[in-house]
C-alpha cells in the first residue's frame, strides 16, 4: 500500500472513531436542556467545550485530508508532513482529552478571554494550560501542513497562475484545474487564520508568565478572526471536492474560467473581512468594522455558494448520474452549505442580530453548513475514494435510506435549534427556566431526530468501513 493511500486512510479512520464519538457529546448536551441525565448536569459546559473544539478539529483536518488528496491529482503533497501532522494532531487531541476529562476545563470552544482565567473554581489553572497548549500543538502542525500543501502547488504554478488571475484577464492557459484554485484561495487565509491563533495564545503565555493583563477587544478580534476562518476555510476545501470529482459523475468537464476565478478571488479577500459580524453587539469596536462586517457577511455567500450551486446544478442536469451513497452526500452537502448559508447571512444582519445573537439561531446557522454541508460533502468524497480503491457492487436501495436518514434526522435536529432560536432560547444555557420550558421540548424533539442522523451515520460507516478495509489491504 502506497503512502499517500496510507494517510488518506488513516485521516479517514480517525474521523470515523471521533465523529461519532463527538456527536453523542452533542446528544448529551441536547438531553441535558431537554431535561434528563440530571445526575450528569455538572458535566455540560466541559462536555460543550470538548464537543465545539473537538467538532471544528475534526472537520478541518477532514476537509484538509479531502484537499490533500483531491491536489495530488496535479502536485505532490509531501506524505511524510502528512504522517507528522497525523501523530501530532493525535498528541493534540490527547492533551485536550486530559484538560477537559481531567480538569473539567469548560471554557467553551473559543475560550473567549479572560474566562480560562476566570474559573472560579470550576476548573484548576493547570486544565486551562493543558487547553492552550493541546490548541499550540494543533495549531503548529496544522500550519506546517498548510504550508506544505502551498508549497506543492507553488512548485508546479505561479501564485497568479494559481489564483487564475489569466483568466480574468481573458486567457484560457494554462488549464488551471478549479481545485487548486479553490484550495489556494482557502489555504492563503488559512495561514492568517493560523498566526491569528498563534499571537492569541502567546498572549495567553504571556499573561500566564508575567500577569500582565490583555485587551479584551483585542483578543476578541484576534480569537474570532481564527475561529471564523478555520470553520469557513474547511467548507471552502471540501467544495474543491465538489468541482473535482462532479465530472466523475456526470462526464462533463467543469472548468475554471473567468467567472469560477473572479468568484474565488473574491472569496479570498472578503472572508477575512467577514468575521466582524462575530462582534455586532461589542460597541466599543469601532463603527465602521461593523459596517464593514455586515457588507462582507453579505457578499460572502454570492461568489462562492452561488457560482458552486449554479454551476453545479448546470453539470448534474439531465447528466447520466448514478445516485451512489457518494454522489448523493457531495451533492446534499453543497446544498446544505448554501442553505446553512442563508441562516448565517440572516443573523449577519446588523438589526437581526440585535434580536438574535446568542440565541440557539447561531447554532442552528452553523451546524446547517456544518453537519448537512461539510461533513456530508467529507463524508461523501471519503466514500467515493474508498469505493474508487475497492470497487464493491453498490446497493443504491440501501445507500438511498443512508442518505434519506442523515438528511430527515439532520435538518429535523437543525429545525428544532431554529425554532428555538427564532422562539428567544439563548445558547448554552444547561437547563431552561420555566418562561423558557418550551426549550427543552424543541431539545427532545431535536434528540429523537439526531438519533435517526446517528442511526444514518452508523450504517454509512458499515458500508463505507467495508471499503476501507479492502482499500488497506491492497
Ligand atoms: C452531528 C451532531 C451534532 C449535535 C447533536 C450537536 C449538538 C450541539 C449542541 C446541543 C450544542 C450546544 C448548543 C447551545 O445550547 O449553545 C452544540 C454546540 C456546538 N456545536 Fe454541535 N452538534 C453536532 C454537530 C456539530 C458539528 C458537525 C459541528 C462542527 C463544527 C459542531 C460544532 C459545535 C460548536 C462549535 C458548538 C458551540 C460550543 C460552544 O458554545 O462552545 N456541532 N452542538
Amino acid at each position: 500500500m502506497d503512502r499517500a493511500n496510507r494517510n488518506m486512510l488513516n485521516w479517514i479512520g480517525i474521523v470515523f472513531v471521533l465523529f461519532p464519538l463527538l456527536l453523542i457529546a452533542g446528544m448529551f448536551l441536547r438531553a441535558i436542556q431537554a431535561n434528563t441525565l440530571h445526575s450528569a448536569e455538572s458535566w455540560f459546559y466541559p462536555m460543550m467545550t470538548l464537543h465545539g473544539i473537538g467538532m471544528a478539529s475534526v472537520w478541518w483536518i477532514a476537509a484538509m485530508a479531502v484537499a490533500s488528496h483531491v491536489l495530488s491529482r496535479y502536485v505532490e503533497p509531501s506524505q511524510k508532513v502528512s504522517r507528522f501532522v497525523f501523530y501530532g494532531t493525535i498528541i493534540g487531541v490527547v492533551i485536550l482529552l486530559v484538560s477537559v476529562f481531567g480538569g473539567r476545563f469548560a471554557a467553551g470552544w473559543y475560550f473567549l478571554y479572560p474566562l480560562p482565567f476566570k474559573s472560579q473554581g470550576a476548573w484548576p489553572q493547570w486544565a486551562t494550560l493543558c487547553f492552550l497548549i493541546s490548541l499550540t500543538v494543533c495549531g503548529i502542525v496544522w500550519f506546517i501542513w498548510t504550508v506544505d500543501l502551498l508549497r506543492a502547488i507553488a512548485k508546479k504554478y505561479t501564485l497568479s497562475q494559481a489564483l487564475g488571475w489569466h483568466f480574468i484577464r481573458g486567457k484560457s492557459e494554462p488549464d488551471v484545474p478549479p481545485a487548486i484554485l479553490i484550495t489556494t484561495t482557502a489555504l492563503i487565509p488559512a495561514v492568517a487564520c493560523f498566526l491569528s491563533a498563534v499571537i492569541v495564545l502567546l498572549l495567553y503565555y504571556y499573561e500566564t508568565l508575567t500577569g500582565t493583563r490583555n485587551d479584551e477587544l483585542l483578543m476578541k478580534n484576534l480569537t474570532f478572526f481564527f475561529g471564523h476562518l478555520i470553520v469557513n476555510l474547511s467548507l471552502y476545501l471540501a467544495v474543491a471536492a465538489i468541482y473535482d470529482s462532479f465530472p466523475k459523475y456526470t462526464g462533463r468537464e467543469w472548468h475554471s474560467g473567468k467567472i469560477v476565478a473572479t468568484a474565488w478571488n473574491v472569496v479570498l479577500v472578503i472572508v477575512l473581512l467577514a468575521y466582524f459580524h462575530h462582534l455586532y453587539m461589542d460597541f466599543v469596536q469601532p463603527k465602521s468594522l461593523q459596517y464593514i462586517g455586515q457588507i462582507a457577511s453579505y457578499i460572502s455567500g454570492i461568489p462562492s455558494a452561488v457560482v458552486t450551486v449554479f454551476g453545479a446544478m448546470a453539470i448534474v442536469y439531465r447528466a447520466p448520474v448514478k445516485w451512489s451513497l457518494g454522489f448523493s452526500l457531495l451533492f446534499f452537502g453543497m446544498m446544505g452549505w448554501g442553505i446553512g448559508g442563508i441562516g448565517a447571512v440572516i443573523d449577519s444582519t446588523i438589526a437581526v442580530n440585535s434580536k438574535f445573537h446568542n440565541t440557539l439561531w447561531v447554532p442552528a446557522h452553523f451546524h446547517s453548513y456544518m453537519i448537512e454541508g461539510l461533513v456530508l460533502m467529507a463524508l461523501g468524497y471519503f466514500y467515493h475514494y474508498c469505493q474508487e480503491k475497492a470497487n464493491i457492487p453498490e446497493n443504491l436501495k440501501f445507500h438511498k435510506l443512508i442518505v434519506w436518514l442523515m438528511l430527515v434526522g439532520g435538518y429535523g435536529f437543525l429545525l428544532m435549534f431554529y425554532l428555538s432560536g427564532a422562539k428567544a432560547i439563548p445558547r448554552r444555557f444547561a437547563f431552561y427556566p420555566a418562561e423558557l420550558s418550551h426549550g427543552a421540548l424543541f431539545s427532545a424533539i431535536g434528540l429523537v431526530f439526531m438519533t435517526a442522523f446517528l442511526i444514518g451515520l452508523l450504517l454509512y460507516i458499515y458500508e463505507t468501513g467495508k471499503r476501507w478495509k479492502k482499500a488497506r489491504a491492497l
